[in-house]
């Protein structure tokens, strides 16, 4: 055997060298991609096969996909994640989480509701901002959404070869973990992306250095002569026009960069590709039904009020948003925790997910700020105290599935930087009351566990523990309770509600778009993201975003070109 060993390390040798020939001629390396570059340097006019309004979780393995034989043009409101430490580093998750500044890549809102919560502005979308847990969608979803299984299959693992990793679970992510199963979600499924009743640890888009890897990476995979990337480009309007009989398509977009100059991309005219291309929208839950209105398509009513031109009279654009409600008990904790985001799920049958967070920044995540002179000497010391004891601790919460409570979205004016006003109406429905109330039952004993009792004072009570909490969070609901000591979880849970930042809905599948994601009653025009959703997939949606826009960009290719390879 031994007489072989260099003629294998020769062949290994030249299969690595050909390999490293292969990527480096086909791709640009992260963060030095030549495909990408300001809107204020975009020509006035531009044409391209294909338009992708948003450069989020979905639109960059979108674009990517549709670059291997397509022009395409991606534009991102925001700029790039390269090069922001706040966004690489795991432990500043929430210097980025709680910036609130003009060209933060989160930008804040509170919905009607009165919770305070973000969406992001920054190429690579929630990619950039999330805990970055990933797992797959339900089977369920999967099936509901009529998806290609085998498709399906491989677009998550495109995803995974570049930016997924298994994390290490260190002491308290551990004790959690343990206390899952004392308290009977079961079984233990180990590492798996496969969402599966019981306690699992999922897979994480932080490295092994606590790097973050993004939705941006999967633009290595493009082919840069196929792809543009504008940054700091912000869309206004989709363009339509109506030819003789046939129904009004989509053929241009007018953004503006970030100088205020305002530019127009048309679709190419018929090529030897056939057809003509598309335009895509994937800007997410709020913003995906805005550029809808912004565009002339809508609610008539609503559209009028505003001063805008009906295009297309859609009643269930901005209908059907969703966000799940998150429940949380912040435990500080005798011996040291690790800083740790999401690692791991309990997938209970209760219609609830258990997840945990430990030892991050948790004055700043809760907003909390040091007393002035304003206040008593009482509520100094209490606050003073409150900030000591957050310095080592943990935050466990339930995200309620579904849901099953929805809202509306509606425009403030026709400014495209500016929030829309929606309404998610959290726990409307009975349901998701007794789902949140199940789920922190679960967290109750988890806390009181055997396994966990090393992270708990063991004077601190679980009712102690919930009423230091209620003091933490801040939202600003109208209908939430004055009282600051804890009653009922009933009560508990609507007023202690934050979000997960799994909202979606707005261009549901079915009422705005078809089972392609093809936008009804207009040509060339497709959504792609969260908007389409009416459940949120599987624990968390991130995964799933990635895969659809992989998935459909290559249903996209297949079709306009004939082809049914699924690569
Ligand atoms: C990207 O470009 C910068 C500046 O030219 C260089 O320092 C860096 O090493 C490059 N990164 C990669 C991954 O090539
Ligand atoms: C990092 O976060 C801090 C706190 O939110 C903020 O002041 C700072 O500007 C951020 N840095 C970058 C590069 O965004
Ligand atoms: C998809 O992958 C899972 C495992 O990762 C496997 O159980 C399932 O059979 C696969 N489905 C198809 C259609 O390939
Ligand atoms: C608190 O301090 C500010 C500035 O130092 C001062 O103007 C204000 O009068 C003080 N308030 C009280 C209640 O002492
Ligand atoms: C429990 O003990 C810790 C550490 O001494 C202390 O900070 C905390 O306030 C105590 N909790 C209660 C409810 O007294
Ligand atoms: C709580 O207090 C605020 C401000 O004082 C008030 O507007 C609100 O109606 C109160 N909520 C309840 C449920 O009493
Ligand atoms: C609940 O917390 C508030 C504010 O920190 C405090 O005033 C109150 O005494 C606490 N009640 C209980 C039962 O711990």
């Amino acid at each position: 055997m031994e007489v072989f060993e260099p003629w294998r390390l020769i062949l290994a040798a030249v299969l690595a060298g050909f390999l490293h020939f292969q990527v480096l001629c086909t791709s640009d390396v992260a963060p030095n991609y030549t495909f990408m570059q300001e809107a204020t340097k975009a020509p006035a006019v531009a044409y391209y096969d294909y338009i992708i309004i948003g450069g989020g979780t979905a639109g960059c393995p979108l674009a990517a996909t549709l670059s291997q034989n397509f022009r395409v043009l991606l534009l991102e409101r925001g700029g790039s994640p390269y090069g922001n430490q706040n966004i690489t580093n795991l432990a500043t998750f929430t210097n980025t989480l709680t910036d609130k500044s003009p060209t933060s890549p989160a930008q804040s809102f509170v919905s009607e509701d009165g919770v305070v919560n973000t969406r992001a502005r920054v190429l690579g979308g929630g990619t950039c901002l999330n805990a970055g847990f990933y797992t797959h969608a339900d089977p369920e979803f999967v099936q509901k959404a009529g998806l290609d299984l085998d498709l399906v299959n491989r677009s998550y693992r495109w995803v995974e070869k570049v930016m997924v990793f298994e994390p290490q679970l260190r002491q308290w992510q551990s004790a959690v973990r343990d206390g899952l199963l004392e308290v009977g979600v079961l079984p233990y499924n180990g590492y798996t992306f496969e969402h599966i009743y019981g306690t699992k640890v999922g897979g994480t888009i932080f490295d092994k250095d606590n790097h973050r890897h993004t939705a941006a990476d999967l633009l290595q995979y493009a082919n840069p002569s196929g792809l543009t990337v504008l940054l700091y480009a912000t869309v206004h309007r989709i363009l339509f026009k109506t030819k003789g009989q046939s129904k009004t398509a989509a053929h241009g977009v007018i953004f503006k960069d970030g100088a205020g100059n305002e530019h127009r991309a048309y679709l190419s005219k018929e090529t030897d590709k056939g057809s003509m291309g598309e335009i895509i929208v994937s800007a997410g839950a709020l913003g995906s039904p805005q550029l809808l209105i912004l565009s002339g398509i809508g609610p008539a009513q609503h559209l009028k009020s505003l001063g805008i031109k009906v295009l297309l009279d859609q009643p269930w654009v901005g209908q059907g948003m969703a966000d799940n409600p998150l429940n949380v008990i912040v435990v500080p904790s005798p011996s040291p925790v690790e800083i740790s985001l999401a690692q791991q799920v309990g997938i209970t049958r209760l219609g609830t997910y258990i997840e945990a967070i430990s030892g991050i920044d948790f004055v700043r995540f809760f907003g909390l700020t040091t007393p002035t002179n304003e206040t008593t000497p009482e509520t100094t010391k209490s606050a003073l105290e409150t900030i000591e004891r957050l310095q080592n601790a943990g935050m466990i919460g339930e995200k309620t599935i579904g849901p099953v409570s929805t809202g509306y979205l509606k425009l403030r004016n026709r400014n495209p930087d500016d929030n829309p006003m929606v309404t998610f109406n959290y726990f409307k429905e009975p349901e998701d009351l007794q789902r949140c109330i199940n789920g922190m039952k679960i967290i109750e004993g988890v806390i009181k566990s055997k396994a966990f009792s090393n992270f708990r004072y063991p004077n601190d009570t679980v009712e102690t523990l919930l009423n230091m909490t209620q003091n933490l969070v801040k939202n600003i609901q109208p209908q939430r309770s004055n009282a600051s000591t804890f009653e009922s979880l009933e009560q508990y849970c609507k007023d202690t509600v934050v979000t997960i930042w799994h909202y979606h809905g707005g261009c549901q599948v079915g009422r705005v778009v078809d089972h392609q994601y093809r936008v009804l009653g207009v040509d060339s025009l497709r959504v792609i993201d969260g908007s389409t959703f009416i459940d949120s997939p599987g624990t968390n949606p991130q995964a799933t975003l990635m895969m659809l826009g992989r998935y459909m960009g290559i249903k996209m290719r297949n079709e306009r070109l004939g082809r049914y390879d699924l690569d």
